[in-house]
C-alpha cells in the first residue's frame, strides 16, 4: 500500500461544555459533539438535568451489556418512539419475549444455507449498479449506493428490481422520510427528560403511512401469492411462512408489514453508508484498487458464484477497515433495568447505555495507528486480537445485526464488482465530513471521479 493514509475525522469538541452547549452542538453532529477524550476513556459520564448517559468503552463493560446480560439491558423506550412510525414493534425495536418470538421466525431466513438463495439478487443488483455507473463522470456515490442497496434489499425480499412501480414507490417515500427525521436512531441521546413529548413532525407521519401502505400492498398480494402456490421463493415468503417452533403461530399481516419495513431500512440505510465510505477509501489508494480489481478478475471473473465470494479476502479486509472506521450505525443505545455498579459508579435504572462502534473502532488503547486506513491489519495477529475487543459494526451478542452475514457477502460482492470495472478518485476540495444521521454520512455527500478501468 501507499504511505499512511488518514481518512476524515470529525473534529471533537473541547472537553468542557454546558448542557445546553451540548445540546447544539448534538443537534449539529453527534459525533463531533464529543469530547476526544472519548478515544481514550473505559467509560464516560454524562450528566443532564433529565437522565444520566454512560458511554461504556471498556471491552468486559460492552460485553457484560452486549453479550452476558442482554436482558437487563433493553433498547430504550426513546428509540422505540423515534421508529415506531415506520417500523411499529419490529424486532428492531422490540423488546423481551416479544423480541424472543419474532426472532425465532426470522432467524432461519437468514442462515447460512438460506444466504446462498439470496445470492442471485445480489448478483443481479451489483450488475444494475455497474450498468448504472455507464461511462462514469462525477458521481455522489451515497445517492448511487443507497439505489444500489435498495436493489439488492426488494430483490432478495420480493424478487423485484427497485425499477419496479411499487419498489420504487416505496424507496423513494423513505429517502422523503430520511429527510424528515435524520436523527432517528440516536433520539436516545438527546438529553430530554421521558415526559417531554415527542411530536413527529407531519410530514413525518405522512411519509411513513405512505410507507406503510405500499408495504401493506405487497405483502397482502404475497400473502395470496404463497395461498395460490404460486410465491417466489425469497425472503419474504420464508419469514412469512415460518411458524414459531414454539407456538406454531406465523406473523399476521401488520407483523410482516413491520419487519419488511425494518428490513429495508435497516438492510439499505446501512449497506449503503458502508459501501460508498468504501469507495471514498479506496479511492485514496489507487494501487489498492488494481488489487482489488486483480483479485476480482481471478475470483469472480464474469460470472460470480456464491462459493467464489468467500474467497474475495481482499475485499473483504477493505470493507472490514471500512465498517471500522465508519461504522453505519455508530451508537447503540440501551437502558439500564435494574441498579447497576460499573467501574466503581453506581448506575441508576432508566440510565442511558451507550456502545459505540465508532469510539470502539478507532479507540487508542485497542488499535495501532487507530485513525489510518490499513486494510493489511485484518491480517495480522495484533489486528484481529484488536477486533475481538473493539469490532462490533453488527453489534454483537443475542442482538446483533440479523442481516450480518448477508451484509458480508453483499459488501465485499459489490465492492469487487465495482473495482473490477471501475477506477474512483477523489474530488480535490471536496473531502467528505462524516456526520451521524440515521447512519454515518457525509455531510454534503460523498463526490469521486470515476472512469471505466482500461
Ligand atoms: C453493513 C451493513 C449493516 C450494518 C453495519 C448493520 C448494523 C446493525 C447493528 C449495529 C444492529 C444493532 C442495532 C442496535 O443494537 O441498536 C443491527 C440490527 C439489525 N439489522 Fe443490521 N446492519 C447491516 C445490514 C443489515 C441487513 C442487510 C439487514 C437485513 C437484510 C439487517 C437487519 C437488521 C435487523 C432486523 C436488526 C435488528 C436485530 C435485533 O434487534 O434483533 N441489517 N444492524
Amino acid at each position: 500500500m501507499s504511505g499512511r493514509i488518514l481518512p476524515p475525522k470529525p473534529t471533537a469538541r473541547a472537553e468542557k461544555v454546558s448542557v445546553w452547549g451540548y445540546i447544539k452542538l448534538f443537534r449539529q453532529d453527534i459525533l463531533s459533539a464529543h469530547p476526544a477524550r472519548l478515544y481514550r476513556a473505559k467509560m464516560a459520564e454524562f450528566r443532564t438535568p433529565f437522565f444520566t448517559s454512560y458511554l461504556v468503552n471498556e471491552p468486559p463493560l460492552w460485553k457484560l451489556v452486549l453479550n452476558e446480560r442482554p436482558q437487563d439491558f433493553p433498547k430504550s423506550e426513546r428509540m422505540r418512539a423515534g421508529l415506531e412510525p415506520v417500523m411499529g414493534n419490529s424486532l428492531f425495536v422490540s423488546n423481551g419475549a416479544d423480541w424472543e418470538r419474532q426472532r425465532r421466525i426470522i432467524d432461519p431466513a437468514f442462515e447460512g444455507g438460506r444466504l446462498r438463495d439470496s445470492f442471485p439478487a445480489m448478483l443481479a443488483a451489483a450488475r444494475a449498479a455497474v450498468t448504472r455507473l455507464g461511462e462514469g463522470g462525477r458521481v455522489e456515490v451515497e445517492e448511487r449506493m443507497s439505489h444500489a442497496a435498495a436493489d439488492v434489499i426488494f430483490r432478495a425480499l420480493f424478487s423485484v428490481p427497485i425499477g419496479d412501480g411499487e419498489a420504487s414507490a416505496v424507496f423513494h417515500a423513505f429517502r422523503a422520510h430520511q429527510g424528515t427525521q435524520p436523527l432517528l436512531n440516536l433520539a436516545g441521546f438527546l438529553p430530554l427528560p421521558r415526559w417531554f413529548p415527542r411530536f413527529h413532525r407531519r410530514s413525518t407521519l405522512k411519509h411513513a403511512r405512505r410507507i406503510r401502505a405500499l408495504i401493506t400492498t405487497m405483502t397482502e398480494r404475497r400473502a395470496a401469492e404463497i395461498g395460490a402456490g404460486t410465491a417466489p421463493d425469497d425472503l419474504a415468503t420464508k419469514i412469512m411462512t415460518t411458524a414459531d417452533p414454539q407456538t406454531g403461530e406465523r406473523f399476521n399481516t401488520g407483523e410482516m408489514v413491520d419487519q419488511v419495513a425494518t428490513f429495508f431500512l435497516a438492510g439499505h440505510e446501512t449497506s449503503a453508508s458502508a459501501l460508498a465510505w468504501t469507495l471514498y477509501l479506496i479511492a485514496l489508494d489507487p494501487e489498492l484498487q488494481a488489487r482489488l480489481a486483480a483479485e476480482a478478475n481471478v475470483v469472480l471473473g464474469d460470472s460470480p458464484q456464491f462459493g467464489a465470494v468467500s474467497r474475495l479476502r481482499l475485499a473483504r479486509d477493505v470493507f472490514r477497515e471500512a465498517l471500522r472506521l465508519y461504522p453505519p450505525l455508530p451508537m447503540l443505545v440501551r437502558q439500564a433495568a435494574r441498579p447497576e455498579c460499573f467501574r466503581k459508579r453506581d448506575v441508576k435504572p432508566g440510565a442511558q447505555i451507550v456502545v459505540s462502534p465508532w469510539h470502539l473502532g478507532r479507540h487508542e488503547n485497542l488499535w495501532s495507528d487507530p485513525d489510518a486506513f490499513c486494510p493489511a491489519r485484518w491480517q495480522t495477529p495484533e489486528g484481529k486480537a484488536a477486533a475481538r475487543d473493539g469490532f462490533i459494526p453488527f453489534s454483537s451478542g443475542p442482538r446483533a445485526c440479523s442481516g450480518a452475514g448477508f451484509a458480508m457477502i453483499e459488501g465485499p460482492l459489490l465492492l469487487a464488482m465495482l473495482a473490477q470495472r471501475f477506477t474512483f478518485a477523489p474530488v480535490a476540495g471536496q473531502e467528505p465530513v462524516p456526520v451521524a444521521f440515521l447512519t454515518v454520512r457525509a455531510r454534503d455527500g460523498i463526490w469521486l471521479d470515476v472512469s471505466p478501468r482500461g
